[in-house]
């Protein structure tokens, strides 16, 4: 018996990285998985080499018409939705006085807004169907402090942090579970453009940012997607029935909270 058997999920930006990492894991453990993403052509890709159990889905988490069309189409082409993994975000870096408020006005869309209001389309859903659900948000390490360069990504997850705990106290009467992963520094194509800021800010070689946080983690190396697949299983699963508004650090030792 896997661990997520019968089990559908809506991944939001899944096309790559952790969302499609996140996919795999779930179809290996038995489920049916939607990965959606404005990346339309790499979600079809990834779902192709995900293979069975694997559809994508096109979705813009700023406009509400394409969350309302992607929740939609997932409960068409998967029966219903039982877990909805919040993912899709980016990322921006400058010096406070360099911050510009487009850049704040789009991270907020995609990491804050884009959070909230696909929860609140899969949430009632999950409400008019009954039987409860699983929802995971992604945060971040950087949404539990503050950073010199990156103050509009940390406010974003931060806010995704506390969404997680209101959402999760006011869901939770509905059997439905909210829950966030906070993950480190986790190696991929997301990790190579926050080298860049970094290179750009701190004058830093290409390359080097990355070398300095993978020493500085207490476990020795940066994370990888597959670091976080446990917790994203673990938190859809039944095992987590009695969790309720956590989030959890998955990070190599880097927060204790
Ligand atoms: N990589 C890390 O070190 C790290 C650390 C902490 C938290 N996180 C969080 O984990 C999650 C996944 O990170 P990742 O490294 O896989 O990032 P990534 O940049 O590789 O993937 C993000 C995906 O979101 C999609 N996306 C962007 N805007 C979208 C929109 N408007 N609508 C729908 N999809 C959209 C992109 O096309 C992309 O496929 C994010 O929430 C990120 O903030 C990542």
């Amino acid at each position: 018996m896997r661990r997520l058997d019968g089990k559908t999920a809506l991944i939001t930006g899944a096309a790559r990285g952790i969302g499609r990492a996140f996919a795999e894991a779930y179809v290996r453990e038995g489920a049916r998985v939607a990965l959606a993403d404005i990346d339309t052509a790499r979600a079809e890709a990834s779902a192709a080499e995900i293979g069975e159990g694997a559809v994508a889905v096109e979705m813009d988490v700023t406009r509400q018409d394409s969350i309302d069309a992607a929740v939609a189409e997932t409960v068409e082409r998967l029966g219903r939705i039982d877990i909805l993994i919040n993912n899709a975000a980016v990322f921006t870096a400058a010096p406070i006085v360099e911050i510009e408020r487009a850049d704040f006005d789009r991270l907020f869309e995609i990491n804050v807004a884009g959070t909230l209001f696909t929860l609140q389309a899969v949430a009632r859903h999950m409400i008019a169907r009954g039987g409860g659900g699983k929802i995971i948000n992604m945060a971040s390490q950087a949404g539990r402090r503050g950073e010199p360069l990156v103050a509009v990504y940390c406010a974003t997850k931060a806010a995704v942090i506390s969404l997680t705990q209101s959402a999760g106290l006011n869901l939770i009467q509905h059997g439905i579970n909210v829950n966030a992963i906070a993950p480190g520094v986790v190696d991929g194509e997301h990790w190579d453009g926050v080298d860049a800021f970094f290179a750009k800010y701190e004058g830093k070689a290409p390359g080097q940012k990355k070398t300095e946080v993978g020493a500085a983690v207490p476990y020795g190396r940066m994370g990888t997607a597959a670091d976080l697949t446990g917790m994203a299983v673990f938190l859809a699963s039944a095992e987590a029935d009695y969790v309720v508004a956590q989030c959890y650090n998955v990070d190599g030792g880097q927060w204790m909270s």
